[in-house]
C-alpha cells in the first residue's frame, strides 16, 4: 500500500481525505514543516501532499528542505491561493503539480496515480545499481538477450578469441568490444580502436600495418601501424564490412601468421594482438557477393555476438532513460528529475531505428527544450518521427486460449476479418464503447481503457473521433 505523507495545518483537511482516500493508501499526518522533514525521514513515504501557508516554516521551504533530502519523491502543493507565482516556484523547486484547494477528489485521485506510477518508474524495484554514478562505457539493460550477452562477454573476454560483434548500428558494439577488452587478461595492455570505414583505402594499409620511412611519397618517417600499437592488447577493426578486398588479403595472412610487414618493410614482426570486429552489415551476404573473402570470414567469425535492436528489448528502455537523464541533466545543469508517464509510453512504442544512439541524442535534446521537472511528449517530439510498424499477419486457426475465452475468440475473428487493420479497428471499438459507457467523460473512459487522458485524446484524434 502506498504511503502519502498529508501536511496540512487544519484538521478538516486531514479529516476529509482519510474519508476519500484511507481505503487505497496509508496517510501519514503532520501539521508543521518540521514535523513533515521530520516524518520524511521516518516514514519513507512514497508521495507527500504539502499545504503552501503553514505556521512557521512555510510550505515552498519545506517543499526545498523535502528535495534536499528525498529529490525524487514526489510532492503535491495545496494551496488557496492560486498565484502564477506560487505554481511557478513550486514547480521550480521541484514540485509535482500543484493543486487548488478546495481540493476536487477525481482530480487529486488522478495525480496520484500518475504520480505513484512515476516513482516506480523513477526507481525501478530491484535495480542492481542505483542510476546514479553509472559511469558512461558501462552497458545497460536488463533485458534476456542483454543478460546473455553479459554472460557471453564473461566466457569470452579472458580467452584470446577473435569475436565478431554484429548488430545495427547504435546497438552498442563498441561497448561490447571495450566491456571484453577490459575484462580480458589483456586489461592492461593497449586498446586501440581503427574505424575500416572512415579512412581512406590507400592510408588504411599503412594504418594497419604502418610503414618505413620513404615507403611511399610522404612517409617522411617509419611509423608503425595498429597491429604494432595493438601488440600485448586488443585491436578493435570497426566496419570491417567496409575493408577493401586487398587490404581483406593482407589482414587475413597477418592473422594467419601472427606477423606483420610494414610498407616498404622487408622483416616480418611478431605481434600479439587480440583481434575483435565489429559490422552493421550482413557480412554473411557480402560474402555471397564476394565483396567480403569467405576465408577471412570464418577467421574473425571464431565467436559471434549479435546485438539485438531497441525495438526488440523494450524493457530496457526505462533503465537507459533514467541514466541518461541523470547523466545529461547534470552535464548541462538542469534539474529534470524523471519523465511523466505519457513520455515513457512514448518511448516504448517508438521503433529506434538508431537504436540506443538515437534514444541518448532523443534524451539530450529534450533536455534542452524541457523547462519543468519531467520531461513530457512534448520535449521528446517523437510524434514526428513515429513510424506505424507493419503488423504481422494472423496465426492459423484459434489459439488454445481462444477456444474458452469470448474475448480472445472475439479478438481472432477481428484479426481474420480485418486482417492489415485489426489493431486499429479493436481499438477504435474499444474506446467507443469506453465513451458510451461513460457518457463521453474522457476522465473515466480513459480510466476504463488503462491509459491516460492524453493518449485516449490522441487516439480519439487518429480514429477521427476528436
Ligand atoms: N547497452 C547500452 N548501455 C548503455 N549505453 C549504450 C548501450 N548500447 C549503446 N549505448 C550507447 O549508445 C551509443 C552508441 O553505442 P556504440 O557506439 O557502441 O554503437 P555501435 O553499435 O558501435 O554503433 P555504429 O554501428 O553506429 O558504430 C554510445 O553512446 C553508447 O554509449
Ligand atoms: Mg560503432
Amino acid at each position: 500500500m502506498h504511503k502519502i505523507l498529508l501536511v496540512d495545518d487544519e484538521r478538516n483537511v486531514h479529516y476529509s481525505l482519510q474519508r476519500a482516500l484511507g481505503q487505497a493508501c496509508r496517510i501519514i499526518s503532520a501539521f508543521t514543516g518540521e514535523e513533515a522533514l521530520h516524518q520524511v525521514e521516518a516514514e519513507l513515504p512514497h508521495l507527500v501532499l504539502l499545504d503552501v501557508k503553514l505556521p512557521g516554516m512555510g510550505g515552498l521551504d519545506a517543499l526545498q528542505r523535502i528535495k534536499a533530502v528525498a529529490p525524487t519523491l514526489p510532492v503535491i502543493l495545496l494551496t488557496a491561493y492560486g498565484t502564477t507565482d506560487t505554481a511557478i516556484t513550486a514547480m521550480k523547486l521541484g514540485a509535482y503539480d500543484y493543486l487548488l484547494k478546495p481540493v476536487d477528489m477525481t482530480t487529486l485521485k488522478g495525480l496520484l496515480g500518475k504520480a505513484l506510477q512515476l516513482q516506480e518508474v523513477t526507481e525501478p524495484p530491484g535495480m542492481p545499481l542505483g542510476v546514479e554514478g553509472v559511469e558512461p562505457g558501462i552497458l545497460l539493460g536488463r533485458s534476456p538477450a542483454m543478460q546473455d550477452l553479459y554472460k557471453m562477454i564473461g566466457r569470452v573476454a579472458p580467452t584470446d578469441m577473435t569475436v565478431l560483434i554484429s548488430g545495427e548500428s547504435g546497438t552498442g558494439k563498441e561497448l561490447v568490444a571495450r566491456a571484453i577488452h577490459r575484462h580480458s587478461l589483456r586489461a592492461e595492455g593497449p586498446w586501440v580502436a581503427l574505424n575500416c570505414a572512415a579512412i581512406p583505402e590507400l592510408l588504411l594499409e599503412s594504418e594497419l600495418f604502418g610503414h618505413e620511412k620513404g615507403a611511399f611519397t610522404g612517409a617522411a618517417d617509419r611509423k608503425p601501424g595498429c597491429f604494432e600499437e595493438a601488440s600485448g592488447g586488443t585491436l578493435f577493426l570497426d566496419e570491417i564490412g567496409e575493408l577493401p578486398l586487398t587490404v581483406q588479403a593482407k589482414l587475413l595472412r597477418s592473422l594467419q601468421e601472427k606477423e606483420i610487414r610494414r610498407l616498404g618493410g622487408r622483416k616480418a614482426i611478431a605481434v600479439d594482438v587480440r583481434i575483435i570486429a565489429a559490422t552493421n552489415k550482413m557480412l554473411e551476404a557480402a560474402v555471397g557477393r564476394q565483396e567480403f573473402r569467405e576465408d577471412l570470414y570464418y577467421r574473425l567469425n571464431v565467436l559471434h555476438l549479435h546485438l539485438p535492436p531497441l525495438r526488440t528489448r523494450q524493457e530496457d528502455i526505462p533503465v537507459l532513460v533514467h541514466v541518461f537523464l541523470r547523466r545529461y541533466s547534470q552535464e548541462m545543469g538542469r534539474s529534470v528529475r524523471g519523465l511523466s508517464p505519457e513520455a515513457l509510453e512514448q518511448l516504448l512504442a517508438y521503433p529506434w531505428p538508431g537504436n540506443v544512439r538515437e534514444l541518448e541524442n532523443t534524451v539530450q535534446h529534450a533536455l534542452l527544450t524541457c523547462g519543468g521537472a519531467l520531461l513530457t511528449p512534448e520535449d521528446l517530439r517523437l510524434e514526428e518521427q513515429s513510424r506505424l510498424c507493419d503488423a504481422s499477419t494472423a496465426p492459423p486457426g484459434p489459439s488454445p486460449l481462444a477456444r474458452d475465452n469470448p474475448l480472445e475468440a472475439g479478438l481472432e475473428h477481428a484479426l481474420a476479418v480485418h486482417a492489415g487493420d485489426a489493431y486499429s479497428r479493436v481499438e477504435e471499438h474499444l474506446i467507443r464503447q469506453a465513451l458510451a459507457c461513460t457518457r463521453h467523460n474522457q476522465v473515466q473512459a480513459a480510466q476504463l481503457l488503462g491509459i491516460t487522458r492524453h493518449v485516449l485524446r490522441h487516439r480519439m484524434k487518429q480514429c477521427g473521433l476528436l
